[in-house]
């Protein structure tokens, strides 16, 4: 189910944005302009469908830390709002700081989830409210259709989406938890002379390649075996021409390697360029045997040289058919040939008084009047 609104408030450098998504979106802007915020609050849902929203929080320094650090008005309550509307549910969550529930004070940076809402949507019909917590107090609607009172504790640095996981009496959260949890984040590879994508790896089958790509060569033999080898193959070929890229089993491991015009002998994964190993990660994201239904990428650009922005952007059209995609990028030249081909403008993030905000296409949204 693809995305049709985002909506942040309070969150790091974005006060307050409405984003009305696209198949495929391109987030552009300076350094500073907001761009990795943006990402990360996408990040959060997964974090609070996975159960590590508070650890998400602690990793960039707590809620102090996350909550817009401007004048706040003072009809304003300071706190953090993300919101997602997808085709098949709405979900919103608050967090703010301890304010009346009294905790240690190790942990007052901790989160405190003030409210949850999900809401089911309908095609043509109006959404209905399937789960509310507000403080201490969760309903949320069962198998057979009522709205139940959830009893059981629920720590308020947890987000109720992580504990209500149980598929025959709460079926419909359980279903948007699934697909919280199917977004694909792939933040950078690591490529470094000690990364694991240099070294022999073990060799499962992967229909997914892990968020550092550590699992590279199971998951480019995974396509090459029983996915798109014909594209994987041209796709190498359009980038690296008279290149050919070589998976062998050995007793220390799975190994990739080129073989390469002019040389007489492979070179293996310690010795690729760092451009064509961010090139080869790339390539086994996009052509996952298990497209997600959301798929983000920051800065898929990073080492690679401009000549490759065409077959990459052409992959990420391809990608596109099975995921939606999300795309932060500092390259004009690589957000230029993606909107070629897909007619889909960029978003372009600037700083207004220390504000993130969106210049152009995509001013979202949904309005709380939706409501049943
Ligand atoms: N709590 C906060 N309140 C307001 N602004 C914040 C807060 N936390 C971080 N910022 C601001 O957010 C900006 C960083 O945003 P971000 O990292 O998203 O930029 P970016 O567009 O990804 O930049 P780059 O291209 O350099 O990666 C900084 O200017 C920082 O001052
Ligand atoms: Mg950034």
């Amino acid at each position: 189910m693809a995305i049709t609104d985002f909506k942040i408030l309070g969150y790091r450098s974005i006060k307050e944005m409405w984003l009305k998504l696209q198949p495929i979106n391109v987030i552009m802007g300076k350094n500073g302009a907001g761009k990795s915020n943006l990402y990360r609050s996408m990040y959060l849902f997964s974090c609070a469908a996975n159960g590590s929203f508070a650890a998400a929080m602690a990793e960039e320094g707590g809620i102090e830390s996350a909550l817009w650090a401007g004048n706040w008005n003072i009809k304003e309550r300071p706190e953090i709002t993300l919101s997602v509307r997808t085709d098949s549910f709405e979900y919103t969550l608050t967090c703010g700081f301890a304010g009346d529930v009294i905790r240690p004070g190790f942990f007052s940076t901790d989160p405190v989830i003030t409210s949850e809402v999900v809401y089911r949507i309908y095609s043509g019909k109006p959404k209905k409210r399937i789960l509310q917590r507000r403080k201490k107090s969760i309903t949320a609607r069962n198998s057979q259709g009522a709205d139940v009172e959830y009893t059981l504790k629920v720590a308020d640095n947890q987000s109720v989406l992580a504990v209500l996981r149980d598929p025959v009496t709460f079926p419909e959260m359980f279903a948007i938890r699934e697909e919280l949890l199917g977004w694909r984040f792939y933040h950078g590879f690591r490529k470094d002379i000690d990364s694991p994508l240099r070294s022999p790896q073990n060799c499962i089958m992967t229909p997914v390649l892990s968020h550092d790509g550590h699992d590279l060569a199971s998951a480019l033999a995974t396509i090459a075996e029983v996915g798109d080898e014909e594209e994987l193959s041209f796709s190498i070929q359009e980038a690296f021409p008279g290149s050919k890229l070589i998976i062998k089993k050995t007793s220390a491991g799975l190994r990739i390697a080129l073989d390469q015009p002019g040389l007489e002998r492979e070179t293996e994964s310690r010795e690729l360029s760092d451009g064509t190993l961010q090139y080869l990660c790339l390539l086994a994201a996009l052509l996952s045997i298990s497209p997600p239904p959301v798929m983000i990428l920051n800065e898929p650009e990073n080492s690679l040289h401009p000549r490759l922005f065409a077959p990459l952007a052409r992959l990420i059209m391809k990608a596109s058919q099975g995921s939606q995609i999300w795309l932060t990028t500092h390259s004009q030249d690589l957000a230029d040939a993606i909107t070629d081909l897909s007619g889909y403008s960029p978003y372009v993030l600037t700083k207004v008084d220390g504000q993130t905000k969106l210049v152009g296409a995509g001013l979202g949204g949904y309005r709380e009047e939706d409501d049943d």
